[in-house]
């Protein structure tokens, strides 16, 4: 299995090169970026100062899009910002499966997409092709595609708790989310409002209400289990660098109680290992760091469900998700290069 990545000195692009080389199916990796081809793999991260095998086709270096091109990855990452994903994975449509981390083939309404992006969808010629990749929830269809639209970190949080509680009608109305994310969920980008001084010490509420792109993205989801669904979403940045916590407040339907929710949850996830409901001791993000898992608890209050979901926004929330599904694309362990524990 040789796999590529586009966009490798980024932050997600990073740590899947890290997943890809211990990875036990992957034999060959591409690691593919624009800024830096040709310089040595090394020079983004010490660890690779001595590559193994897997980066000898490309003498442990940075290679360009075309020659990756040119060597025919069996299935190819894209780790690349919105709206430049899409023409730059061109090469790979149709000859690799594209599993691409960013939002471009995420939302199939033009006109959502329009509203959360600014403009149309980069393909929309392929949008009907891509599969949404929530991996626990798009299973058999994550089996069959080749083009995945990784979800956003903020999304998976989400989603894994609240939609089999939609599905099944346990919950009605609308969700109010309130989620604090390490500042890594911005990518490397140099830029003033996340830097050192302004972010430690301090909390931001970013983009209050439905203002974030990723409400759209929540809204999308939902809204097939149980259409329109609106959402109430507050995405705060927090001083640490990796991690996210949602705290998410829903209404039960009538005649309906948190058992029902813990019904759900047991049976859309039962033989699933990265996604678990954890019981009413609320989790940490620490807890799942550098792990694939998202955990989350839950509490009644007064008809309503207090949920608290956490997972680290690099791995489940990005690369590790985009691994995962690969495993599930090509047939491997659903856990193989992936860490159920977390690595503290
Ligand atoms: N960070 C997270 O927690 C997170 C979570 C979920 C999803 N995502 C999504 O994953 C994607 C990557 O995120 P990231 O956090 O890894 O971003 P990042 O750290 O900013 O890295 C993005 C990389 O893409 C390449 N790049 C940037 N602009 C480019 C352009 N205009 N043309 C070509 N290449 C360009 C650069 O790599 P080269 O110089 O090597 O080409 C850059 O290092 C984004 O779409 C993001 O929304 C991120």
């Amino acid at each position: 299995m040789h796999a590529a990545v586009i966009g490798a000195t980024g932050y997600t692009g990073m740590l899947l090169l890290r997943l890809l080389d211990a990875h036990p199916d992957v034999s060959e990796i591409s690691a593919v970026s624009s800024s830096k081809p040709g310089e040595p793999i090394s020079s983004e991260d010490p660890g690779f100062g001595s590559p193994t095998v897997k980066f000898s086709a490309s003498k442990g270096r940075f290679i360009t899009v075309g020659e990756a091109a040119s060597r025919r990855p069996d299935v190819v990452f894209s780790a690349l910002p919105h709206l430049a994903s899409a023409s730059i994975c061109a090469p790979f449509f149709g000859t690799s499966v594209v599993i691409d981390l960013s939002a471009d083939f995420r939302i199939k309404d033009r006109a959502v997409f329009e509203q959360a992006y600014g403009q149309q969808p980069p393909r929309p010629d392929l949008l009907d092709q891509a599969v949404y990749g929530l991996a626990e929830w798009h299973t058999s269809a994550i089996k069959k595609a080749d083009l995945i639209a990784n979800p956003g970190c903020y999304t998976t949080c989400s989603l894994l708790p609240l939609l089999p509680l939609y599905r099944k009608g346990i919950i009605r109305g609308r969700a109010i989310i309130n989620a604090l994310s390490g500042i890594s969920g911005a990518g490397k980008k140099a830029d003033l409002k996340y830097s050192l001084t302004e972010r430690a010490e301090s909390v931001w509420l970013y983009s209050p209400g439905r203002s974030h792109r990723h409400s759209q993205e929540i809204e999308a989801e939902l809204g097939l289990e149980a259409p329109g669904t609106r959402i109430v979403f507050n995405p705060h940045l927090v001083p640490m660098k990796r991690g996210m916590e949602a705290t998410i407040v829903v209404d039960l339907a009538p005649g309906r109680t948190l058992a029902d929710a813990e019904a759900a949850w047991n049976e859309s996830y039962e033989s699933r290992p990265f996604a678990r409901y954890v019981g009413s001791r609320v989790p940490s993000s620490s807890e799942v760091w550098g792990s694939n898992r998202c955990d989350w608890s839950a509490a009644e209050l007064d008809g309503s469900l207090i949920l608290s979901s956490v997972l680290d926004n690099l791995v489940k929330g990005a690369s590790g998700q985009a691994v995962q599904n690969m495993n599930l694309r090509f047939g491997f362990a659903e856990t193989a290069g992936l860490s159920i524990a977390n690595t503290f």
